[in-house]
Order: C-alpha cells, then sequence, then structure tokens
C-alpha cells in the first residue's frame, strides 16, 4: 500500500461533493455566495442546498409550511431542557437539544433511503433550533419566550425570538446575511464530522448532534466569540496597533484571522464587513470599525493572514446587541443546513469512511502479568 499522510488532512480531497465549492470564490450549488447574499433569503438559499435548485415561489411556500409545522414540539423540547443547570454554555444546550428534538419528530425512524426523510428531520430542525437558542437564552435571564411570527421572515423571527424586540430592515438583512454566509462551506471540520457519521448508516440527527461538539472548538466555529473578547481586551482604537504587534510577537493566535482553504481573502468576511460598517454607523460604534480596521491591516502585513467569516460576524452580532455566548450557536443555526445537505449527499453515493493511522507507538513487546510488574 502507498502511505499518503497529510496531517491535519490538509490538501487531501476526501470526498465529492455538489452542494458548494471554495475553488475561485464560494459558490453553493453553482452560485456566487455574494451574488446569494445579495438577492435571496436564507431560506431559499437552505432550499437551494437541500434540493440542489432555487425554489419556485409555490415550492418556497410548501417547504415553510413544513418548516412551521416542527414549532410545536419546541414546547415540549424546551420544557425537558428547563431541568438543565442555568450556568450549563449554550453551545452544550444546543447539542443536548438537537439530541432530544430527535425524540419529537415522529419521522425519526425512517431511513435515507425513505423519500424526504432527511429533508424532513434537517426542515425539523431548523424550525426548532432558533426556538431552543431562544429559549435557552431567554431562560437563563428570567424571561419568557415569544412565539414566531409565520408573517416574518426566518431572520427577522430569529432577532426578535432572542431579543424580545423586532429589527429594523438593516438588522434584519444583516443577520439574513450572516446566515446566508454561515450556511454551507464543503469539507470543514464539522461538516466532514457529519459525513463521517452518516457514512457508518447512522441518522441525520447523530450526524448533527456530533457536527454541533465539533463546531464547537475555538480553532473551528468557536471563533466568533474569542473575536469579541479579543476586540474588548484592545478596549480603544489607540490601543490596537500595540496591542497586536505585542500579541504578535508572543506568537499569540489572533482569533478571526487564518484559514485552511482561503490563503489570500475570505470573501465571506469581505462581504460581512459591509454589513457591520452600515451597522456600526447606525449604533455610533465606528471606533469597534476603526479597531478592527488597525488589526485587520497590521495581522496582513506582518503574517498575511486574512480575516475569516468570524472576525467581521462577532462585531456585526455585537451591533445587533446579541451576548457573546450565543455567536457559535447562531452558527450553527445556520450551518444545520450544510450538514443536513451533507448528510443526504453521503447517504445517497455512500461508502463507509475509514482512513489509516501511521503507527509510531512501541515495538512489539510480551505481556507482563500484573503480579509480576515493579
Ligand atoms: N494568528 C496567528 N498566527 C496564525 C493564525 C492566527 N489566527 N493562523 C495561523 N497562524 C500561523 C501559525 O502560527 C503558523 O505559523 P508558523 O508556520 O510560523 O508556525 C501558520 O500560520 C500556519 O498555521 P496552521 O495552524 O498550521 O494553519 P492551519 O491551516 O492548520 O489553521 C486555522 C487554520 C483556522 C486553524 C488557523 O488559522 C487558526 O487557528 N485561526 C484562528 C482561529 C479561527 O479564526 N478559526 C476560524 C476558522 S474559519
Amino acid at each position: 500500500m502507498t502511505e499518503h499522510y497529510a496531517p491535519g488532512l490538509e490538501g487531501v480531497i476526501a470526498g465529492e461533493t455538489a452542494i458548494s465549492t471554495v475553488e475561485g470564490g464560494l459558490r453553493y450549488r453553482g452560485y456566487a455566495v455574494e451574488e446569494l447574499a445579495a438577492e435571496s433569503t436564507f431560506i431559499e438559499v437552505a432550499y437551494l442546498l437541500l434540493k440542489g435548485e432555487l425554489p419556485t415561489q409555490e415550492d418556497l411556500a410548501d417547504f415553510e409550511a413544513v418548516l412551521d409545522e416542527s414549532v410545536d414540539s419546541a414546547v415540549e423540547i424546551c420544557d425537558l431542557l428547563s431541568q438543565i443547570p442555568v450556568h450549563t454554555p449554550v453551545m452544550d444546550v444546543m447539542r443536548t437539544g438537537i439530541s432530544i428534538a430527535a425524540h419529537y419528530d415522529p419521522h425519526a425512524e425512517d431511513d435515507h433511503d425513505h423519500a424526504d426523510a432527511d429533508l424532513n428531520k434537517a426542515l425539523h430542525l431548523m424550525g426548532v433550533i432558533p426556538l431552543i437558542l431562544a429559549f435557552w437564552h431567554r431562560h437563563t435571564q428570567g424571561l419568557e419566550l415569544g412565539e414566531p411570527d409565520p408573517e416574518r421572515s426566518y431572520a427577522a423571527n430569529l432577532l426578535s425570538l432572542i431579543t424580545g424586540k423586532v429589527p429594523t430592515s438593516l438588522e434584519e438583512k444583516a443577520m439574513d446575511v450572516s446566515l446566508i454566509l454561515y450556511a454551507e462551506h464543503e469539507f470543514n471540520a464539522s461538516t466532514f464530522t457529519a459525513r463521517v457519521v452518516t457514512s457508518t448508516g447512522s441518522d441525520l440527527y447523530s450526524a448533527i448532534v456530533a457536527a454541533v461538539g465539533a463546531l464547537k472548538g475555538p480553532l473551528h466555529g468557536g471563533a466568533n466569540e474569542q473575536v469579541m473578547a479579543v476586540l474588548e481586551e484592545i478596549g480603544s482604537a489607540d490601543r490596537a496597533e500595540a496591542w497586536i504587534r505585542n500579541a504578535l510577537a508572543q506568537k499569540r493566535r489572533v482569533m478571526g484571522f487564518g484559514h485552511r482553504v482561503y490563503k489570500d481573502c475570505d470573501p465571506r468576511a469581505v462581504y460581512l464587513k459591509d454589513y457591520c460598517g452600515q451597522l456600526a454607523e447606525r449604533r455610533g460604534r465606528l471606533e469597534l470599525e476603526q479597531r478592527a480596521e488597525i488589526i485587520e491591516q497590521i495581522v496582513w502585513n506582518e503574517k498575511k493572514l486574512p480575516p475569516n467569516l468570524d472576525w467581521p460576524s462577532a462585531r456585526l452580532y455585537h451591533y445587533l446587541g446579541l451576548d457573546v455566548p450565543i455567536y457559535t450557536p447562531l452558527f450553527v443555526v445556520s450551518r444545520v443546513v450544510g450538514w443536513s445537505a451533507h448528510v443526504i449527499e453521503q447517504s445517497r453515493d455512500n461508502r463507509l469512511i475509514r482512513p489509516r493511522s501511521r503507527y509510531i507507538g512501541a515495538e512489539p513487546r510480551a505481556y507482563v502479568p500484573l503480579s509480576e510488574r515493579d
């Protein structure tokens, strides 16, 4: 057997996908993500990713109707979640909530071959995940959870469920754009996790629970929360240069910078930065944008590392009045679509994912009975 070893699987083609590509800019099913962000909505993009084509108005209405049905089961899920200790981190509650959601899906046992089984499970999750997040966030603050308004967009409902306030049209659009940009990104760590779980013949819920676990890490989805901690630690624009030069001199890893695939520019970060600027101006927070700009320039000049999507999204969520502990859970709200699309794709043309390892352990040796060991 020829041995191919790439630490971290860097550069390895580990499977085929028709869902998205990062070659020549990010495209979902062939459409440039910037065009989708400008022209469409998160729900249209979800349909595109899950079903392969953009929906007609009728398709979209049917899709939304299935989504709305799942909202009822959220009451039982949230009831169970209310038993969890209140200091439990939100990402852990998301993981548990998704696992519980499986028990309230009457079709949870339908296997991958059943027509639309995985699509319906994905819609069930898209319906309940915002409620799980908003419930937990409000519950820990002693606040009641409101109800989604079927007349509002997914993004507007998400924001109003969390904050209890109806968003402005700019806030709604900014959230919608961030959901679109976070929805899918080919074989990233959490998506690959979901595909590995699916490849064993396991179910969509198990794959998504595992993906949430992978997303939680600070080198993946957890970075957006760490970005805000960095910006707060810096404190003001006039301290930014000294802070970042010191951090780089100490070989500190600057959260929100660098990417395994994008070496020159993450197009999602470029796109979202514009919304940060618009919201910062409305909020009178342009100083925070200046702070971020100084860091960006110096990290690029010194390390040639571009900002990734987590860099602007942390500021965007901050301007939307959202608390830091829900930033990575918001990533889940969106990425559940990409994960589900990959579960569907993997199960349609499955082969067990089972690589080899290179052994670097002890040479063969004889067992010494316990009684004879020193
Ligand atoms: N800050 C400072 N240096 C960084 C860096 C960062 N954010 N990201 C990478 N580097 C440096 C590494 O120190 C390393 O330098 P060296 O060769 O002098 O040792 C080099 O760039 C390569 O880094 P490496 O960790 O091997 O690259 P990777 O492809 O494995 O890592 C990430 C990709 C995303 C894990 C990495 O860039 C990172 O940790 N970023 C911060 C976390 C983050 O924002 N994650 C969200 C990703 S969307």
